[in-house]
């Protein structure tokens, strides 16, 4: 029997034209649906986008005793009871995050378990910094046949000092204290936007927090916290990849609903590189790449660093630009360039030294590729809308997770893409897959 695979079908080289909405933010979002965790009252989320992390968390919402209902795009949460405060595995298994409602379930119901999160395809994910953390804070944790579970031994009280900054540790603490009768500080806590946003919810909810995009954020628990109508921020790490994706088809689009300062140093970047950005409004810009273009040398770091997530997108832009460019990653050091194999069999002339990608640009050939999670499946499109020819991309599910219909969206701006069930031979899991193709829809 035929197995059979989504996967995007792509015929390169069209340069991208016209105008992209852009989504609000995947990972604001999935923690302000936590949020909602905290209070009886009814919360409301504008304008989600439709990604298949957002609907497991709705499902883990659900399986807690939330009440969830969609409105279009509009996601209302009603937790008046909750009955449940152990995570099921199988879906703290496919997302990572899950493991923040840890924090909710603490504050909301003083306990909570929880399976060992999944890892990542690109490596292992640790998460001894929430561990150490609660513990800190005097938070009982038992590890029993892979769950852990954590039970408050009174009011969360005293300092949380993350040796280094961690996104999902300082959001799950934030959590856990914002409701509650102790007072957190949090030293050196992540300053993503993520966790501003996080923090202006559950402020507008009636928390008492200050210090957020700051390294230290003080929590004076509230006693109570009520519903809210809230949305998310802009999706930076959306709105870098369809950057990149424009500048490596040397296309010219106008971007809108974006947050500038969320994007400053990715735009530092593409200036650096020779792309034209030219500021409509205080959310809009049209990104121009249809000059000149230069090679670049990136670090990610964390914010206002340019952002891990980026980091593969990059990559594929880069490979496209004539020249010697670098890559070096410090966030997941060692783990992040499992995409690199893929680019190589494009043509692409790379050499990776410990968390350094050197780049010679240039021309691009298509090719079948294979996408192990989001980000990569992000930098494979992106090197194939720049490669003449048709290319395949595979790991349809992880793209989907992280990019909302992005066949469609591409389409709007010119490109030649459509999604498509092919057969599916051998899968390795390095991210090399073998696939026999043509297209059987
Ligand atoms: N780390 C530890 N121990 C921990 C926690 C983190 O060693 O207990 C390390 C990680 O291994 C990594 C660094 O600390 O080297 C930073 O990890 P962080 O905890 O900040 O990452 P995260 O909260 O698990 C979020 C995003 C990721 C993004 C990272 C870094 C969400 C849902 N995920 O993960 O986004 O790469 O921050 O910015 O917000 C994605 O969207 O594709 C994605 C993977």
């Amino acid at each position: 029997m035929v197995k059979i695979q989504d996967a995007y079908i792509i015929n390169g080289g069209q340069p991208l034209a016209g105008e992209i909405k852009i989504n609000t933010a995947k990972n604001s979002a999935l923690f302000l649906m936590l949020a909602a965790l905290l209070t009886k009252e009814e919360v409301i989320l504008r304008d989600l986008p439709k990604l298949t992390d957002i609907m497991l968390m709705a499902d883990m919402l659900e399986h807690f005793g939330a009440k969830v209902k969609w409105h279009e795009r509009d996601l209302y949460i009603k937790a008046e009871k909750l009955t449940s405060t152990k995570a099921p595995y199988h879906l703290v298994g496919k997302m990572r995050a899950s493991f923040v409602a840890i924090g909710p379930l603490l504050g909301r119901c003083d306990e909570s378990t929880m399976p060992m999160p999944g890892g990542c395809a690109w490596g292992p994910r640790p998460i001894d910094r929430h561990i150490k953390a609660f513990a800190d804070l005097g938070v009982e944790i038992i590890e029993e046949a892979g769950d852990f579970m954590f039970k408050k031994q009174g009011p969360l009280d005293g300092i949380v000092e993350f040796e280094a900054p961690t996104v999902g540790g300082t959001e799950n603490v934030i959590l856990a204290a914002a409701l509650g009768e102790g007072k957190v500080i949090i030293e050196n806590a992540a300053l993503e936007p993520e966790i501003v946003d996080l923090v202006d919810m559950l402020n507008a909810m009636g928390a008492k927090i200050t210090g957020a995009g700051t390294r230290t954020i003080v929590i004076d628990s509230a006693k109570e916290l009520h519903g809210v109508d809230f949305r998310p921020i802009p999706d930076r790490i959306e709105a870098g990849t369809l950057m990149l994706a424009v500048a490596a088809t040397r296309g010219k689009v106008v971007f809108k609903a974006v947050n500038f300062e969320h994007l400053d140093s990715v735009i530092k970047k593409c200036y650096e590189a020779g792309i034209k950005i030219e500021k409509l409004d205080d959310s809009s810009f049209e990104l121009d790449a249809t000059g000149k273009l230069y090679p670049l040398d990136i670090v990610t770091k964390e914010y206002p660093g340019i952002a891990t997530d980026l980091q593969a997108p990059f990559g594929a832009f880069l490979v496209t630009v004539e020249g010697t460019s670098t890559v070096e990653e410090t966030v997941y050091p060692l783990h992040r360039f499992k995409h690199v194999a893929d680019l190589e069999r494009m043509g692409a002339e790379l050499s990776l030294k410990e968390s350094t990608l050197t780049i010679n640009g240039g021309k691009l050939i298509a090719e079948q590729l294979h996408a192990i999670d989001i980000r990569a499946g992000g930098a494979l499109i992106i090197a194939a809308l720049a490669a003449k020819g048709t290319s395949t991309v595979t790991g349809v599910e992880f793209i989907e997770r992280g990019y909302e219909e992005i066949d469609r969206r591409l389409r709007e701006l010119g490109a030649d893409i459509h999604k498509s069930e092919i057969a599916k031979s051998i899968t390795g899991t390095d991210g090399l897959s073998k696939l026999s193709i043509p297209p059987i829809s």
